[in-house]
């Protein structure tokens, strides 16, 4: 399907945050654009707010200012809504609430040509609802943008029960031509991004609301071996908390309250103390004048004169480390066994998903330390470790010293099941395959949105087939155990290919 061509005029209806940057993408694309809202003075304002954004990029020399005279004077404020009939796409982004965008989409419907089509960048509503009172409901497309438009690659295409095939394609289409990388979704709740992304804010929570250790600590281990841009608690401080936690709520209530997508109570808390993020000056950190962010737990050096590492079995994903160990000049003996390290007196084990002090009880080790997952065991600048209750100090101490050795700095945290990153990593999998499974979208668009709208380091799916599905399968399955709760269960598909030895993409 062919993109709209530039001779075809653009709508936006909503001059806020997101209309503003979604008129400047379309006019930066070489289109016409209508900018209206029913606010007198906010489509001149939003005009004025993306010339000012484009003058810094003017100013530091990244853009000809006769370019942003031409985007400007394409962008067109109109006071009367009958002004955009001769659009050929228009795009809703006023408030959200259902009520005023049916009528918003009703008015459209008359005054608009038979041909044009209506998108709606609603987060939360559902395209289906929403079309549902129109006389032509297949001309409604979702166009979902990511805040702030013009940066944020992402457009979800969102197809409602009765959007025509030719529609979706079409805005597909015309998204790429805008610079975007555009996915399509099915109208279910939060479409892909806004669900599939629930666990990484939510296993943070739950792992804080235990006192697995401190936000700071969390945050800098989802950062540093993660290798996610910003931890849940700096993200969600950035968001605001109560619109994280609104679509949380949203989310979890359109699933008819399915545990998965269970809100926390330590976020409701912040809401309802007013602490709400950066934009009020304190959320999960202090952000006032000379506020200063909380260091991360992070163990002191520990000694250890070892100086043999006994790599017993396949170290699987954390071969890196091994090699990082080598090169720090430790010496390396390889023999059969579990999968797993030896250093003096501890013993080092990748996580499961079983807490270090069942694991160990289970499989009678003594010992015993869990490490957590990395994005990249050869670059990762700090790493978790829990100890199971049984091991003594002494083995802690060396678990700690070996990592230390190889330049990673070492957080210690308490014994909680599948510690930070492969428990995050393994849910956002897991509702990643949930939703592949239920047709909201394909397993390389589910990978792409996650990456595009939210600068995932890697696409959950084709993480959990690097880490192996049976590993991630057998970590959730732990987990479940662990807590006995719904909300950890694995995923159909995931259990699937965790039998047939597969991988999402194999
Ligand atoms: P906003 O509050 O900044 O802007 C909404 C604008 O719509 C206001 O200027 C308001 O005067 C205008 N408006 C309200 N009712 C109107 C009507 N009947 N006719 C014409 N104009 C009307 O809101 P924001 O953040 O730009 O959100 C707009 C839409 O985009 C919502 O549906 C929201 O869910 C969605 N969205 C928001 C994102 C965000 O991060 N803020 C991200 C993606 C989607």
């Amino acid at each position: 399907m062919q993109a709209l061509d530039t001779q075809t005029t653009i709508a936006v209806i909503g001059a806020g945050a997101m209309g503003s940057g979604i008129a400047q993408v379309a006019a930066q694309a070489g289109h016409r654009v209508y900018l209206h809202d029913q606010r007198d003075g906010a489509a001149e304002a939003g005009r004025d707010g993306v010339a000012k954004q484009l003058q810094r990029r003017v100013d530091k020399g990244k853009m000809q200012q006769q370019d942003l005279d031409a985007i400007i004077g394409r962008i067109q404020p109109v006071a009367n809504l009958d002004e955009v009939a001769d659009a050929g796409l228009v795009i809703e982004a006023i408030i959200e609430d259902l009520d005023i965008k049916r009528e918003l989409l009703a008015n459209l419907e008359n005054l608009c040509t038979g041909d044009a089509i209506l998108a709606t960048n609603t987060s939360s509503i559902s395209v289906t609802a929403l079309g549902a009172g129109m006389k032509k409901p297949e001309r409604l497309v979702g166009m979902h943008f990511f805040n702030p438009a013009p940066l944020m690659a992402l457009v979800e295409v969102v197809m409602g029960l009765a959007t025509s095939k030719a529609v979706a394609e079409t805005v597909h289409a015309t998204a790429t031509a805008w610079g975007k990388k555009p996915v399509y979704a099915t109208s279910t709740p939060g479409f892909i991004v806004n669900r599939v992304a629930r666990p990484f804010y939510a296993e943070s929570l739950r792992l804080l609301q235990e006192q697995a250790t401190d936000a700071a600590t969390l945050d800098a281990i989802i950062r540093e071996a993660g290798q996610f841009r910003m931890g849940a608690f700096e993200l969600t401080d950035l968001i605001g908390h109560d619109v994280n936690y609104a679509v949380t709520n949203s989310v979890f209530n359109s699933y008819f309250q399915d545990p998965r997508f269970l809100p926390s109570l330590i976020q409701k808390e912040l809401v309802e103390a007013g602490r709400l993020g950066r934009k009020n000056g304190q959320g999960f950190y202090p952000y006032g004048e000379g506020a200063e962010k909380p260091e991360p737990q992070t163990e002191p050096a520990h000694q250890s004169d070892e100086t043999v590492v006994i790599v017993e079995g396949n170290p699987g994903v954390a071969a890196p480390l091994i090699q990082r160990l080598r090169e720090a000049g430790l010496t390396i003996v390889e023999r059969d066994g579990p999968g797993q390290l030896r250093f003096g007196n501890a013993v080092l084990a990748l996580t499961d998903g079983r807490m270090a002090t069942e694991r160990a009880a289970t499989d009678g080790t003594s010992n015993l330390v869990l490490f957590d997952l990395a994005f990249d065991y050869s670059k990762a600048s700090r790493l978790a470790l829990a100890a199971a209750d049984q091991t003594s100090e002494a083995a802690v101490s060396n678990a700690c010293a070996l990592l230390q050795k190889a330049g990673v700095a070492v957080s210690l945290l308490a014994d909680r099941p599948g510690l930070v990153v492969m428990r995050t990593v393994a849910m956002l999998a897991n509702e990643a395959a949930d939703a592949a499974l239920h047709g909201v979208a394909t397993i390389a668009d589910i990978d792409l949105a996650m990456k595009a709208g939210l600068n995932y380091p890697e696409g959950p799916l084709s993480w959990s087939d690097r880490l192996g599905t049976g590993h991630v399968f057998n970590v959730l399955t732990n987990i479940q155990n662990s807590y006995a709760e719904d909300r950890y269960r694995p995923a159909l598909l995931l259990r699937k290919n965790a039998f047939a030895q597969k991988g999402f993409y194999s």
